[in-house]
């Protein structure tokens, strides 16, 4: 007899990034040296002082359940970070804490969205946004940017997607998967265009520390000064601590919308995990003063990696401004892989061939094009980039 599932299940998808990374698994476990470049996290450790706060907590009893929404402590000192990196006036009941960032765009789309209401979203975008607003019982709205546009949505884009049932529009800069990032001019314009058509602004600003070549971050929230409350901004330990496996992320938005988010939270996770509310509480009140070494580092592993993906004929990759990702276009390598392949066959040829892991284009919307994580290090980058150029070699000339 089967089990009956819900129908719920029947509209999302597995995340196609954590199967790209199962599967590049599969191969090491059959003793394949397998370079990946296909997960979204930082390589290096936890900073010490971190894992010095995890335990001091353990030793002082911070084991117990904590309010629903985190503790008042890491509440006020988000507030007080968000003030700083935002220059907006943030109260520490405008912040909730949840298990991750994802997790916080999860509890978002749970309390505002109504069966059939629409959410916007600019793609290329991160896998799991569409999946998650139709869990919510919500319709993803995809409007396609372009590689010549920097992947920015135009006001005009956005306006001609615009429908009576458009509740919410999700921002995503710096940019996974693309590495994009939204300028000042155009963030304005965006998220004016947005308020004045009375949607709700929904920023995810996890990568906002990892920026290159002079460029400056710029929040959804600072790029304007009206109706602030309709900005709901998403950040988290995740990327600018190396602290994936903690799961800490948090959200900033109206007073409303956070009671309505911790309602929820109540009702399935009841709190955050108190160990790791006390680790980011040390991560987001000390001085980054190791960031510099690792922004740094990312940095020399871009230039590695776009020279030697731009060397390789067929492949196109503009150097991204931010994040750690860079997302060439290859249509020309797949077409030689025969008719009608797509970057989907082109990532397990890669797998197979080349033995590196990259995520195809298609699940983040971006036919022909694949996604490389450059977190890590030199020396994988050049073998894994020796090992694509010599397979993409044996391809058969147009
Ligand atoms: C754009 C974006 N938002 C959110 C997340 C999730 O972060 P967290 O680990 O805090 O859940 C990721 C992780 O890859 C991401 O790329």
């Amino acid at each position: 007899m089967s089990v009956q599932l819900s129908s719920r299940l029947q509209v999302i998808q597995p995340s196609a990034t954590m199967a790209m990374t199962q599967k590049a698994q599969e191969l090491r476990d059959q003793g394949v040296d397998v370079i990946s470049f296909s997960a979204g996290e930082p390589d290096f450790d936890t900073p010490a002082h971190i894992i010095d706060g995890a335990k001091q907590a353990l030793d002082t009893g911070e084991t117990r359940y904590t309010a629903a929404a985190g503790t008042t402590a890491l509440k006020r000192a988000v507030a007080a970070q968000s003030e700083e990196v935002r220059g907006v006036f943030c109260s520490s009941d405008q912040v909730i804490i949840c298990a991750g960032a994802k997790h916080v765009l999860y509890n978002f789309f749970m309390a505002v969205l109504n069966p059939g209401d629409e959410v916007i979203i600019p793609v290329p975008s991160w896998v799991s946004y569409p999946d998650q607003v139709l869990l919510a019982g919500g319709v993803p709205v995809l409007v396609q940017t372009t590689q010549a546009q920097n992947w920015v949505l135009s006001p005009d884009a956005l306006e001609n997607a615009v429908t009576a049932n458009t509740r919410v529009l999700l921002l995503n800069s710096p940019s996974n998967p693309t590495g994009g990032l939204i300028p000042k001019a155009e963030m304005t314009a965006i998220v004016e265009k947005a308020l004045s058509l009375g949607l709700l602004v929904i920023s995810d600003e996890i990568y906002r520390d990892l920026v290159y070549d002079g460029n400056t971050f710029v929040s959804a929230l600072e790029s304007v000064s009206d109706r602030q409350d309709q900005i709901f901004t998403v950040d988290g330990v995740s990327k600018t601590y190396a602290m994936t496996g903690w799961r800490i992320g948090w959200g900033i938005g109206a007073p409303e919308i956070v009671s309505a988010m911790t309602k929820i939270q109540g009702q399935s996770i009841s709190c955050p995990c108190a160990v790791s509310q006390a680790a980011a509480l040390v991560a987001v009140t000390r001085p980054l003063d190791y960031f510099a070494d690792w922004k740094a580092a990312y940095l020399k592993r871009r230039n590695q990696l776009v020279k030697a993906l731009n060397d390789i004929p067929g492949v196109t990759c503009p150097s991204p401004q931010g994040a750690f990702y860079a997302f060439p276009e290859v249509s020309g390598l797949i077409q030689k892989l025969g008719v009608a392949k797509t970057d989907i066959d082109f990532a397990s040829w890669l797998l197979q061939e080349a033995h590196i892991a990259v995520v195809p284009g298609t699940p983040f919307g971006a036919p022909g094009h694949i996604r490389f994580a450059y977190a890590t290090s030199l020396d994988a980058i050049s073998v894994g980039m020796e090992r694509m150029a010599a397979a993409c070699r044996r391809l058969p000339a147009e």
